[in-house]
């Protein structure tokens, strides 16, 4: 089978990494890629948004299977463009893509099919939105509408944080027509666990609990990233409330979506808060695998994951067994350029990637890297993804830790912190 997949992070090295194990994949291809996939699978450069060129790429090509790494062109209608021409492509079309595109769709189709989540106000303008920030309860969450790359959501604690947040995406335009609208949402306390369902729209599995660490400084201080690191298994996540969160949460999100005309092919991957009651609410969706989460689900899978995209593409999902992971832990730590999420400066060399080959059980994923006079170099804010697995979490954490110190670049910054609140 020829593959294609599209994106060039550390989430599409992970998933080309996993893909290139399987015995029914040959070539594999990505557009664009980066230095480190370029090792696994050929590299095309065309843009991740260029939805008509990757198309005809993938016609030319006779590719049987495209994955797709990123919201945006999910957003941008990838998925129907490719299904008008009969190419099999994993994930969901532009309507389903509306579960992470727009929160306030989102809250909505959650509120018509009782799916537990913060209670929510919707605005359009300016003024009806102060109006209702200056009376109300803090600290509160104020969300732009459409897609921010992470960075549109704001826990206010007074009304002049949030009425500033306000004005920025609404007067300012700071996301541009991703704050047309504004979601103002109780603000809910807990532990935050992501949990991914791969589907046909009719049959789902779910993968192993997962959390990431958002905010750039250790203690989960400071402004939120893409993800700093993430580990998985979730302690958090029991069997018994992994149970909850099938029946209350993905049976009448895909049962809601068909009743709505959608017929879900992909991966859903639930941001939810586990309450201090132990309820699981959604926090949010996305229509996409996680990064870095991505780079702790497929170290452990020890089931192929090539016929689980296959199927779920093709709608045939209950043809296959649940896919099945090693017991033990994995451990992504993600090395970053100083500055990052603001202004970061590339082009450093990178040392010590070698490290990763003479350590078992470990693998470095690069998220931001590309090649420049024959050397590996940063070309992000996220660089790599340190990642381990072992038996236990301890270990694991040992052996991304000490990759994490030995591979070097001009700025590296890494939190020390991953995995703790499992410890
Ligand atoms: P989102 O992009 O909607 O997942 O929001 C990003 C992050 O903001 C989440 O991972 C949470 O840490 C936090 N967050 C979002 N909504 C809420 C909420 N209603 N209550 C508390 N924290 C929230
Ligand atoms: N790591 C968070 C995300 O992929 O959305």
């Amino acid at each position: 089978m020829r593959v294609m997949v599209v994106g060039g992070g550390g989430r599409e090295h992970a998933l080309v990494w996993k893909l290139a194990q399987s015995s029914e994949v040959g070539e594999i291809f990505c557009v664009p890629g980066n230095a480190g996939i370029a090792s696994l699978a050929e590299c095309v450069p065309i843009r991740a948004d260029d939805l008509e060129n990757i198309l005809l790429f993938a016609q030319e090509k006779k590719i049987h299977l495209t994955v797709v790494g990123p919201e945006a062109p999910l957003a941008g209608g990838i998925v129907d463009l490719f299904q008008e021409k009969n190419q099999l492509i994993f994930g969901p079309t532009q309507k389903g893509a509306l579960l992470e595109g727009s929160k306030s769709w989102a809250k909505r189709f959650m509120a018509r099919h009782n799916i537990p989540t913060a209670a929510f106000e919707v605005f359009h303008g300016l003024k009806e939105a102060l109006s209702y920030l200056q009376a109300a309860a803090y600290p509160l969450v104020v969300k732009a509408d459409g897609l921010a790359a992470g960075k549109g959501v704001l826990i206010a604690s007074d009304y002049e944080e949030a009425g500033e947040f306000v004005r920025a995406i609404m007067e300012d335009k700071i996301f541009g027509a991703a704050g047309e609208k504004i979601i103002v949402e109780e603000f809910m306390s807990g532990e935050e666990v992501s949990v991914f369902a791969v589907t046909d729209g009719y049959t789902y599995f779910t993968l192993p609990s997962v959390q990431d660490h958002k905010a750039i400084y250790e203690g989960d201080r400071g402004p939120n990233t893409g993800g700093m690191g993430a580990y998985s298994p979730a302690p958090v996540l029991t069997g018994a409330l992994l149970k909850r969160v099938c029946k209350e949460i993905f049976d009448p999100v895909f049962g809601g979506l068909r009743e709505e005309g959608i017929t879900y092919r992909g991966v859903l991957y639930g941001g939810l808060m586990i309450t201090p009651e132990g309820e699981p609410k959604v926090l949010e969706f996305n229509v996409r695998f996680g990064d870095p989460e991505a780079q702790v689900l497929f170290p452990g899978q020890r089931t192929d994951l090539f016929p689980l995209l296959y199927e779920a593409a093709r709608g045939d999902l209950r043809s296959l067994w649940p896919p099945d992971w090693e017991e033990g832990a994995t451990v992504c730590v993600v090395l970053a350029s100083q500055g990052y999420p603001g202004s970061y400066e590339t082009g450093k060399e990178i040392r010590g990637l070698e490290k990763a080959r003479e350590q078992q059980g470990a693998m470095v994923f690069h998220s931001g890297t590309s090649f420049q006079d024959h050397k590996i170099v940063t070309a992000g804010g996220r660089v790599l993804g340190v990642t381990a697995w072992q038996a236990d979490l301890k270990s694991a954490l040992a052996g991304a830790y000490k990759l994490a110190a030995e591979i070097d670049f001009e700025g590296k910054y890494y939190r020390r912190d991953i995995a703790h609140r499992a410890l």
